[in-house]
C-alpha cells in the first residue's frame, strides 16, 4: 500500500515482521497472539502517520520474534538494503517483536550499508489491548526515520518515547512498557510525539563503516550460547561442540567466569577450533581479557561490552570472515 500523504514529506519504507505490535487478543482475556494484524491494518489504525511521511509497506514476515531466525535476518537485511538503495527513500522502519529485537537490530547494524536511518519499533501491549503502546511507538519511529538528523547513527530502536542504539539496547523486563534499557552508554535520544531530541552519536563501528557483508552468504555459521551457573558441569558445552557449533558464547557468571569443570570443557572446545567468547550473564559491565580467566592461555575471546545474545550475532558474522582468535577479538573491541 502507498499512502496519499503530500509529496514533500519524506518517503519511508515500512517493513513488517510481526510481533506484539501486530498482536491480537483472542479471548478477551490475558492471552494474545503476536503477528496477527497486517502492516496495512497497523498503518490504517494511525491516520496521523500521513502527516509525517509518504509510506510504502512490505510484509517481510508475520511471526512472534521468538521465532526470528537467521534465515529471516538474511531476508530482512536484503529487503532493508534494497529500500535504502532506492534514491527516493529517506529511511526504513521495521516492525518487530520485542523479545529478540535487540539481536535483529544489532545484526542489521553490522550488515546494512547506509547512512539513512533504520528504525526498529515494537510494542509490549498487543494492538487490541487497553492503552496499546504500538500506535505512538510507530508514530515516533516514522518521525525519527524521516529526519536527516537521525542519519549516520546506525540502526536505532524506538519505544516508550526513547531512542536506543542497536548496540546498547537490551530487553530487561517481561511485561513492562519501559522494558528497554541502554545501560552504561545510555540512550540515543528521546522522541516526544514525533519531536526528536538526539544525544551523542554512537562510538563503535556500524552500518556504513562495517566490514561485514552478506554478499554470497547463504547461511550463517552455527554459534550457541551456554548459560553458566553454580554447580555447572561440562555436558552442555560438550553437546554444542558435538552438534557442530563453530562458535560458543558463554553467558558466564560475574566477569564472564566459569567453574573449573566447564572451564576445562571450554578450553578443549577452543583447542579443537571452536571460537569461544566469554560474555556475562549479569546484564551490565565489561568482560575484559585475562582478569580471572587466562584468555591468552586458553585461546578465548572476551566479549567486551556485548551481552551474550549480541556477542552471538557478532561472532556469527565474524566467523564469516575469519577463524583467527586475535582477529575475532579485535572485532569485539571495534563493534
Ligand atoms: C515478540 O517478541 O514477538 C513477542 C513479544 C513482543 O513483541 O513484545
Amino acid at each position: 500500500m502507498a499512502s496519499s500523504a503530500a509529496p514533500s514529506l519524506p518517503h519511508i519504507r515500512l517493513l513488517a515482521t510481526g510481533g506484539t505490535i501486530a498482536g491480537a487478543q483472542t479471548t478477551g482475556g490475558r492471552g494474545y497472539q503476536a503477528g496477527k494484524f497486517s502492516i496495512d491494518a497497523l498503518v490504517a489504525a494511525v491516520p496521523q502517520l500521513a502527516t509525517l511521511a509518504r509510506l510504502d509497506v512490505e510484509q517481510v514476515a508475520a511471526i512472534g520474534s521468538q521465532d526470528m531466525s537467521e534465515a529471516v535476518w538474511l531476508k530482512l537485511a536484503a529487503r532493508t538494503q534494497a529500500a535504502l538503495d532506492t534514491p527516493d527513500i529517506a529511511g526504513a522502519v521495521i516492525t518487530h517483536g520485542t523479545d529478540t529485537m535487540e539481536e535483529t537490530a544489532f545484526f542489521l547494524n553490522l550488515v546494512v550499508r547506509a547512512e539513512k536511518p533504520v528504525v526498529l519499533v515494537g510494542a509490549m501491549r498487543p494492538a487490541t489491548a487497553i492503552s496499546a503502546d504500538g500506535p505512538m511507538n510507530l508514530y515516533n519511529a516514522i518521525a525519527v526515520a524521516g529526519r536527516p538528523a537521525a542519519r549516520g547513527r546506525g540502526v536505532l530502536v524506538v519505544a516508550n518515547d526513547e531512542i536506543h542504539f542497536a548496540r546498547e539496547i537490551a530487553k530487561t523486563d517481561t511485561t513492562q512498557v519501559g522494558t528497554f534499557n541502554s545501560g552504561h552508554r545510555g540512550l540515543a535520544g528521546l522522541v516526544n510525539a514525533g519531536r526528536l531530541h538526539l544525544y551523542a552519536p554512537p562510538v563503535r563501528r556500524h552500518t556504513a563503516q562495517s566490514e561485514f557483508s552478506l554478499d554470497g552468504v547463504a547461511a550463517l555459521p552455527r554459534v550457541d550460547i551456554v548459560y553458566a551457573h553454580a554447580g555447572m558441569g561440562r555436558e552442555l558445552i560438550d553437546a554444542t561442540v558435538r552438534a557442530g557449533a563453530r562458535g560458543l558464547v558463554i553467558a558466564g557468571v560475574g566477569d564472564g567466569n566459569l567453574g573449573a569443570v566447564p572451564l576445562a570443557a571450554a578450553a578443549e572446545a577452543a583447542k579443537a577450533g571452536v571460537a569461544v567468547v566469554r560474555s556475562s550473564r549479569t546484564g551490565g559491565g565489561v568482560v575484559e581479557r585475562n582478569i580471572e580467566v587466562d584468555d591468552d592461555k586458553f585461546g578465548f575471546i572476551a566479549a567486551d561490552e556485548l551481552n551474550p545474545q549480541k556477542a552471538r550475532v557478532l561472532l556469527m558474522l565474524g566467523l564469516t570472515r575469519t577463524r583467527e582468535v586475535r582477529a575475532l577479538q579485535e572485532m569485539f573491541f571495534a563493534y
